[in-house]
């Protein structure tokens, strides 16, 4: 009896699965295993022999029976271990391969602007896309019957019947944000304003709607000089490229006295745009000493306060910067372009130092 315990216990726990352990189950408690041949034994035996070998068979196939069931208990267990270790799955990775989306050229050159400009001291302001008529021109010293406002190619929006108020506009440029500025936190300021702007306007390098940044820096002795020397650090900063060559010209607007429009030397051979080389000159700002009509009408006092402003075409300069030749490419949504011209949601706009 204990030889036979001994035998299937042993081969019981070292069964390594489910089959083997079957097996072993029909070998010894099953219909025709060891336990019933001894069993049929029985017959055989002296009334006081049964008595005693009889109940300990019982009591041995109980054994093999429930060591059979914690074994098999045992082996599941494992089982469903392993799985739960083979189908571990990480919800927080991505089910699909990343797609490779792009920071746009526009947006890049935005943040890069705003990362050259803080280092010289000025803050972000921005203002609203759709415009009064005052603070995209009134404000700016353009009154209504200035030629500056059909030079403008102003997209008018539609008044209710009956209002005669003069029509909001689609923001023409990034100016009218002076004049918030200025109402918002008076003077000394300094502030750029980068932001869409609007014109009817569609060739090579204009398209309806396009992006300007604007500066303004007010403060008691603010001269030309300033504007130079921002202009010009910028321009180093942001171009990286040795022989950068801006052309100051003497220019006109209404809200700057003087004025001043700056070009930057370019080439545009093979259909390539070059910077700093070349016989082409390609306007990429306007700006000037802020008209004292100006400063008044953002509620600051002329007599105390002067300052400059420059409003510069970021799609321009991100055209010259990263040379892509057609301006319109950039507001097509052709993936083929965008995965080229693109940056990385990891591309820091950087700061050079020295
Ligand atoms: N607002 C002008 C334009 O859009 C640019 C400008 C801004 C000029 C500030 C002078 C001063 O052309």
């Amino acid at each position: 009896m204990d030889d036979l315990r001994d035998k299937y216990l042993g081969r019981i726990t070292a069964a390594p699965d489910e089959a083997t352990l079957e097996a072993v189950r029909l070998e010894a408690v099953g219909k025709k295993g060891e336990i019933a041949l001894k069993m049929r034994e029985l017959g055989r035996m002296t009334p006081e022999e049964r008595q005693q070998v009889g109940p300990s068979l019982n009591a041995l196939k109980d054994e093999i029976n429930s060591a059979i069931a914690a074994r098999k208990a045992g082996l599941e267990d494992a089982a469903l271990d392993e799985r739960l270790r083979d189908e571990w799955l990480d919800v927080t990775l991505p089910v699909r391969a990343r797609r490779s989306g792009t920071i746009h050229p526009v947006s890049q050159v935005t943040e890069e602007v705003t990362a050259i400009f803080a280092d010289m001291g000025f803050g972000v302001a921005e203002g609203p896309q759709v415009e009064t008529d005052w603070y995209n021109f009134d404000a700016l010293n353009i009154p209504g019957h200035h030629p500056a406002r059909a030079e403008m190619d102003t997209f008018y929006m539609a008044r209710a019947e009956g209002d005669d108020r003069p029509p909001n506009v689609l923001r023409t440029h990034t100016s009218p944000v002076q004049i918030r500025t200025m109402e918002a936190v008076g003077a000394p300021v300094r502030v750029i304003c980068p932001g869409r702007v609007y014109r009817a306007d569609y060739d090579q390098t204009h398209t309806p709607m396009f992006h300007q940044v604007e500066g303004m820096a007010i403060d008691r002795d603010i001269s030309m000089a300033n504007l130079k020397w921002c202009l010009e650090e910028f321009c180093r900063a942001f171009f990286e490229v040795d022989g950068i060559e801006l052309r100051f010209r003497a220019s006109h607007f209404p809200f700057t006295e003087p004025s001043a429009e700056v070009d930057i030397r370019c080439s545009w051979e093979g259909g390539t745009l070059k910077l700093g080389q070349g016989d082409d000159w390609l306007e990429i700002l306007g700006s000037g000493m802020m008209h004292p009509k100006v400063l008044a009408a953002g509620g600051i006092d002329p007599d105390r306060w002067q300052g400059f402003a420059f409003g510069m075409g970021i799609d321009r300069i991100a055209m010259l910067k990263y040379g892509i030749p057609d301006l319109r490419a950039f507001f097509d949504s052709d993936l083929r372009w965008l995965r080229h011209y693109g940056f990385g949601a990891l591309q820091m706009p950087m700061r050079h130092a020295g």
